[in-house]
C-alpha cells in the first residue's frame, strides 16, 4: 500500500514521532489486543532478519553468537524491570500469555496443591486453564470476587496450599489487583502459589509488579509494544518441581534409549522445547529500553497514560445513555450503550476511523454468564494516542448518541 503525497501523515498531530508510520485519520483504539511498535522495535526486528538472522542456544558462528548475547541481555532486563533477582528467577519465552499461563499449569505436580483460587474477572486464557487444572488434579477450585478497587476478595483458608492465578489488570475496567503484595506473603506462609496473568499490566502498571515476588509471572509481548512473543518469569524453585513434558529439540544434556536428561544448568531451556521467535525476542528487550526512555509530552508513559484515560473516561461519563463499567479511569475502559449494539457501534466507530474492540473480550463466564451484560465495546488506549484522538473519539460518540 503506497500513501498519495497528499495524505496528511500525523506529525503534525502530537503522536509521537516512533509512531509517525502511521497515518493521523486511523485512530487505533486496541492496544489491550496488541500494541502498535515504535520505530526502534520494528527497526530491532528488520536488522535481526537482515543482518543477522540465526538460531539462538545451539551454534558456535558469528551470528547465533550474537544472537544468544542479545536474548540473555533481554533475559536480564525482563527479571531487573520487574525489579526481581536472577538468583531466584529465570525468564523463559513461548508464544504467548494464554501458551505461558498453560504450560505452567499443566506441567505443575499432583499431590502438593489442596484447591485452586482465579477470580470472577478473569480472562479465558485463566479461566479455562484452571477448570482443566482442577479436573487433573482432583482438587476443589473457588471463583473469588474482585473488589471495586481491584483486590481479590479471599479468607486465608482459601489460600492454604493453594495455586492462587489471578491477573493483575482486568481487560475489562482496567482494575487493578492491589493487595498483590499481601496476597503473595499470605499465599506463601500458607504453603500455596501465586501464578500471575499480567498481559494487561505490564505496557502501562508494570510498577504493581515490581518486586511482588510472585511464583511465576506470565504475560504478552505483543501488548507491550514488543514482536509477537510470550515470557514466563518464574522462580527457579516452582519450576524444578514441573513434570516437564513439553520436551524437544535444545534441552537435554544426553539421551538414552528409554530416557534423557534436561539441561541442569540451563533451566529457562526447560520451557522452551525447539527453535524460539528470536528476533521479537530480542525487540522486547528494545521495547523495554523504549519504554524506559520515551517522554510523551514530556512525561513518563504512566503519567501520560492516566492523563489521557482521565479526559476519555470523562468525555465518555457524559455522553447520555453509555453506561461506563470502569469505576475509576484506565488506559482500557468498557462502555455499553443502552439504544445502539456494541457491534453497530464499532463499526460506525470505524467509519471514522477510529479502531475498537466489540464483544465480551474472552471474558464470558463474568461478562456473559454471571453479570449477563450485553456486548460491551472497548477503548484501550497507548502511547500512540494522542489528546486529538480523544477528542474525535468523544465527538464520534457523542453525535452516535444524539442520532
Ligand atoms: C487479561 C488478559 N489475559 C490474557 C490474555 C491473553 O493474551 P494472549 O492472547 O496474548 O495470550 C489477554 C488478552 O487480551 C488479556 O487481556
Amino acid at each position: 500500500m503506497f500513501r498519495k503525497k497528499s495524505e496528511n501523515l500525523s506529525v503534525s498531530s502530537g503522536r509521537l514521532p516512533d509512531f509517525k508510520y502511521l497515518r493521523a485519520d486511523d485512530i487505533y483504539l486496541d492496544n489491550a489486543c496488541q500494541s502498535p511498535r515504535p520505530q526502534p522495535v520494528i527497526d530491532a526486528m528488520t536488522n535481526y532478519y537482515q543482518t543477522y538472522n540465526a538460531c539462538g542456544g545451539r551454534v558456535k558462528y558469528k551470528w547465533g553468537q550474537k544472537v544468544d548475547s542479545l536474548v540473555e541481555e533481554t533475559r536480564d532486563l525482563v527479571i531487573n524491570y520487574l525489579g526481581l533477582s536472577k538468583k531466584d528467577y529465570i525468564c523463559s519465552f513461548t508464544l504467548n500469555t494464554t501458551y505461558g499461563i498453560n504450560l505452567v499449569l499443566g506441567q505443575l505436580p499432583s499431590g502438593i496443591y489442596k484447591q485452586i483460587i482465579t477470580s470472577e474477572i478473569e480472562h479465558n486464557s485463566v479461566f479455562l486453564p484452571t477448570i482443566n487444572l482442577a479436573n487433573r488434579l482432583k482438587v476443589k477450585r473457588k471463583v473469588l470476587n474482585r473488589t471495586d478497587d481491584g483486590s481479590l476478595d479471599y479468607e486465608i483458608s482459601d489460600l492454604e496450599k493453594s495455586i492462587v492465578v489471578v491477573n493483575t489488570t482486568s481487560n475489562i475496567d482496567g482494575r487493578l489487583l492491589l493487595n498483590i503484595k499481601q496476597l503473595v506473603a499470605d499465599s506463601h506462609k500458607s504453603g500455596g502459589i501465586v501464578i500471575i496473568d499480567a498481559a494487561q499490566t505490564m505496557a502501562h502498571y508494570h510498577e504493581l509488579l515490581v518486586g511482588c515476588e510472585a511464583d511465576a509471572i506470565c504475560f504478552s509481548a505483543h501488548k507491550m509494544y514488543a514482536g509477537s512473543l510470550g515470557v514466563v518469569v518464574i522462580k527457579k524453585n516452582l519450576l524444578e518441581t514441573l513434570n516437564i513434558g513439553i520436551v524437544g529439540g535444545g534441552m537435554v544434556s544426553g539421551v538414552k534409549e528409554q530416557s534423557y536428561t534436561l539441561l541442569a544448568d540451563n533451566m529457562t531451556s526447560w520451557l522452551e522445547p525447539g527453535l524460539q521467535a528470536y528476533g521479537e525476542i530480542i525487540s522486547l528487550k528494545y521495547a523495554i529500553s523504549w519504554l524506559n526512555s520515551v517522554k510523551p509530552d514530556g512525561l513518563m508513559p504512566s503519567q501520560y497514560i492516566e492523563k489521557l484515560s482521565r479526559s476519555l473516561h470523562e468525555g465518555l461519563s457524559e455522553i447520555p445513555g453509555l453506561i461506563i463499567l470502569n469505576k475509576t479511569p484506565s488506559s482500557l475502559i468498557s462502555v455499553y450503550s443502552e439504544k445502539v449494539d456494541a457491534h453497530r457501534l464499532a463499526t460506525f466507530l470505524s467509519a471514522s476511523g477510529i479502531m475498537v474492540r466489540s464483544g465480551y473480550f474472552c471474558c464470558h463466564y463474568y461478562l456473559l454468564e454471571k453479570r449477563k451484560f450485553p456486548p460491551l465495546l472497548r477503548f484501550s488506549i497507548g502511547l500512540q494516542t494522542t489528546e486529538k484522538d480523544i477528542r474525535k473519539t468523544i465527538e464520534i460518540m457523542e453525535k452516535i448518541a444524539k442520532g
